[in-house]
């Protein structure tokens, strides 16, 4: 079954074919130029950007695929768009556009969650079908993005138990945010990277590690936010500017090595020893390695997307989790039932 996905949950426009797990042609429009003046998503800008491009990603993804596969919106069998979380104004377009395709095709439609596409994200194949990764469940999901931060049991298709989420900010958004008080614009998370890498991801400063009891596996990262705030004004401009990368690495490794303990505790509290990351700041190394060293420990395996878009958002992870929902007949029953749910959790999309 062949299905064309969107997902216009934040600041990418995002279409794809997929059939099955196999992405067959992806296209990401992606609007960072028109947010970074902002420090974070502008979504008035958001969704006007949305409108602007939405038909053309969309014909983009099907035309890729035309000249490999000889298909077309014909050849469509279903329409999968994400509903929530996300920003509302935002998500409508992508929602609107699908609804309108499929009454126009007289095809079925597959709501997702855009959480459930960044756990699946791990999964996803190229149109040769690599990596195989066959699903050995139960997996431990940790989601770390701009939005969210959460620790999911995942038990098997489409079934999650939330372990643990964030009580206030995300760990991308606290790493925007930090970014922001050095000066940098969005998004922060690859900026602060860079800054510790070159100088080894060295922890100078200490920051206190965020929600630091052992039987709490939630996470909270305010606090840390608003010390690195009164550290940094205590100094000098030109300390803080001589001192930036010393600031950012110990910034970093209070956020990382805060998740990497909590990863550890929610090993030790379900016996799951098969990880698997998804969302935006997956991509980071430093993060990888430390929730690598938490897998050996407990001799587990670990898995990241397999290809550095899937890390993001995206609409090919959006399109494979559609295919779960689609084998067992998912389909969304009314349109005027497939509304925009910002803060819709994956407790809300168990089935
Ligand atoms: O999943 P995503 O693309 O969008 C959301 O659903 O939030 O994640 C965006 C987040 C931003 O907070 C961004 O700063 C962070 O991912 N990010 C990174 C890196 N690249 C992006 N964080 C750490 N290291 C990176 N290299
Ligand atoms: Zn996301």
């Amino acid at each position: 079954m062949k299905i064309l996905a969107v997902d216009t949950s934040a600041d990418d426009t995002s279409a794809a074919v997929v059939e099955g797990r196999r992405v067959l042609s992806h296209v990401e429009y992606s609007q960072i130029s028109l947010h970074t003046q902002w420090g974070g998503i502008f979504p008035s800008v958001a969704k006007r950007a949305h409108q602007a491009r939405i038909d053309w990603v969309i014909n983009k993804a099907i035309s890729k695929v035309e000249t490999r596969h000889a298909s077309s919106l014909q050849n469509i069998d279903a329409f999968a768009v994400t509903y929530g979380p996300g920003l509302a104004i935002a998500l409508e377009v992508g929602i609107n556009k699908i609804i309108s395709l499929a009454q126009e095709h007289n095809k079925p439609v597959v709501g997702v969650n855009h959480m459930e596409g960044h756990l699946y994200s791990s999964f996803v194949q190229n149109s040769k079908g690599n990596p195989k990764r066959e699903f050995a469940f139960p997996y431990l999901g940790l989601l770390i993005s701009g939005g969210h931060t959460e620790l999911i049991l995942f038990t098997d298709h489409l079934k999650y138990e939330i372990l643990g989420a964030t009580l206030d900010d995300a760990a991308g958004e606290s790493l925007d945010k930090a970014a922001r008080m050095l000066g940098f614009g969005y998004p922060g998370g690859p900026i602060i990277e860079k800054l510790a890498h070159d100088v080894n991801n060295i922890d100078t400063y200490s920051f206190p590690r965020p929600m630091n009891k052992p039987d709490n596996i939630n996470f909270s990262f305010s606090g840390l936010k608003t010390s690195f705030l009164y550290f940094t004004r205590k100094m000098s401009e030109e300390e803080r500017v001589n001192k930036i990368a010393y600031l950012a690495s110990s910034f970093q490794e209070a956020v990382f090595q805060s998740v990497a303990r909590k990863v550890e505790l929610a090993v030790l509290k379900t016996g799951a020893k098969r990880i698997v990351v998804g969302g935006g700041v997956s991509v980071n190394e430093r993060l990888r390695y430390l929730v690598r060293h938490i897998a050996a420990k407990y001799d587990g395996s670990v898995y990241f997307p397999p290809y550095k878009y899937l890390n993001f958002d995206n609409a090919a992870m959006i399109g494979v989790a559609a295919s779960f929902r689609a084998e067992k007949g998912m389909f969304v029953k009314d349109f005027a039932e497939l509304d925009r749910k910002p803060r819709l959790s994956l407790k809300d999309s168990t089935i």
